[in-house]
């Protein structure tokens, strides 16, 4: 090992004061420093960095030795900070300077070698795709647990029938089941968002350097396979102020913050004294501090009201990389604000509609009892009619006339006499009625995956096997 050089530097300052005149305003000290929320990416530093000094002494960069000394001293930062026992300086910027300097202090010369080939450029990029992988999982496993909560209360109400909206007004009846496997069907959609996010974040930017790459031998293939990336990325200006991965795994959560307040939205009309068709669990409702009989949805509310943040993160990381110049800017470094946030609030929301989801009941009763208002079979007695050679738009014509006259006799159109059928459309038999009603037209849906009590068991049987296998 090359003797250690006595240093020419001046002993006290942070490295790069080697350059400036002045030690940095303290206003600017707060103002410039990530440490105090890019801590949360101290693990993935560390093994980045292992990777990195593996590779180095691999290509002779840095003796066995060294290495050994780099990687027990950062394990052991890595546990120190695990255990709160790490003493984070904001002098020192960011996560990627406290840890080195900490190695320096705690192995002198060795650690000084650490960097040899890296600039914070590429590492803070490399960080950020290696804390994105494990996000990622962990949000596809909330999501997976939240589809399970769903596919076990549409088991649960497999025969219940429910009025199916659009504009909010009463359509067609549905399985309750097909209304809460929809909800599968979009999360499902998420988790596969998701997952094309993580194939497109998943290379390697490590060895790119500050914007060139280096002059030194590096192994960047090495580091690739050590950090388990499926590739290196292949422009080295590119790699270290690419951040698209950011925008298109906020834009995940943003969809899945959309689908979530969809379901709030829902939940909380359906709870009302107006609709009454479920219970939202006690558990998840607070009170008012003034009228005593209040049961407010506050859980789902927030839910909702949190799609507001996560929106904002997608328009705060597009906003910052609008226009930034090629290479590295400081203005990158923003972009964990919006990534941890989204990522955060995003958690708490699945976690939050998953166990409002277990624990909601059907009042399936209350729903039944209500099904008759509304002409939800007013489109199957058209078909009805279709079926008997009408075509379609004078049936429609023919059912129209009917359900107004209905509305004004206060009537459904299960109430309509055989006559007054036959008056209106003179093909109309006594097996009309079979076509009338909720249940019986639920029961009739004869399409691919339509909304019928009996398709729902094969769905709920598909889903309960491919979720099993997540
Ligand atoms: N804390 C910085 C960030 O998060 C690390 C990179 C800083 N690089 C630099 N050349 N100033 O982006």
């Amino acid at each position: 090992m090359a003797e250690a050089q006595k240093s020419p530097l001046r002993d006290g300052l942070r490295h790069w004061e080697h350059r400036l005149g002045k030690a940095t305003d303290s206003l600017a000290v707060d103002f410039v420093e990530s440490l105090s929320f890019d801590r949360r990416l101290y693990k993935y530093d560390i093994v980045g960095s292992i990777a990195h000094a593996e590779m180095l002494s691999e290509q002779k960069l840095l003796t066995k030795d060294e290495l050994k000394q780099i990687k027990d001293a950062l394990i052991e930062i890595s546990r120190q900070i695990g255990e709160g026992k790490f003493k984070f300086d904001k002098k020192y910027e960011d996560i990627h300077m406290a840890i080195e300097a900490s190695l320096i202090a705690k192995i002198g010369e060795a650690g000084k070698k650490l960097h040899t080939g890296r600039s914070r450029n590429d590492q803070v990029a490399t960080d950020m795709r290696l804390w994105m992988r494990d996000e990622i999982e962990i949000i596809q496993a909330k999501i997976v647990s939240l589809q399970k909560a769903f596919v076990k209360l549409a088991e649960k109400y497999a025969e219940a029938i429910m009025p199916g909206y659009t504009h909010l007004q009463r359509a067609q009846p549905i399985s309750v089941a097909a209304y809460l496997l929809s909800f599968v069907e979009q999360l499902n959609r998420d988790w596969l968002r998701l997952k094309n996010s993580r194939l497109l974040l998943n290379v390697s930017p490590l060895g790119s350097g500050a914007i060139a790459g280096s002059s030194l031998p590096l192994d960047r293939k090495k580091t690739c396979g050590l950090l388990g990336f499926s590739d290196i990325t292949y422009n080295t200006v590119d790699s270290v102020s690419n951040r698209d991965f950011c925008a298109d795994f906020i834009f995940g959560c943003c969809l899945i913050s959309a689908h979530l307040s969809k379901l709030a939205e829902d939940l909380i009309i359906f709870s009302t004294t107006e609709f009454d068709f479920i219970r939202i669990d006690d558990a998840f409702c607070t009170s008012s501090s003034m009228m005593p009989q209040k049961r407010n949805p506050d859980m789902l509310e927030l839910i909702r009201g949190k799609t507001g943040s996560v929106y904002g993160s997608l328009m705060a990381i597009l906003t910052i990389l609008k226009a930034q110049p090629s290479g590295y800017n400081r203005d990158l470094q923003e972009d964990k604000v919006h990534c941890f946030k989204a990522a955060d609030t995003i958690e708490a929301c699945v976690d939050m509609a998953r166990a409002i989801v277990e624990n909601t009941v059907f009042k399936t009763d209350k729903i039944s009892a209500g099904l008759d208002k509304g002409f939800l079979d007013a489109t199957s007695l058209a078909e009805y009619l279709v079926k008997k050679g009408i075509p379609f738009r004078t049936a429609h014509g023919i059912v129209g006339t009917l359900v107004a006259q209905c509305e004004k006799e206060g009537k459904a159109l299960a109430d309509v006499t055989i006559e007054q059928f036959k008056k209106s459309c003179n093909v109309i038999g006594e097996d009309v009625y079979q076509c009338l009603g909720s249940k019986n037209v639920a029961c009739s849906y004869a399409t691919a995956a339509a909304a019928s009590p009996a398709l729902m068991a094969e769905q709920v049987n598909y889903w309960k096997k491919h979720l099993a296998e997540r």
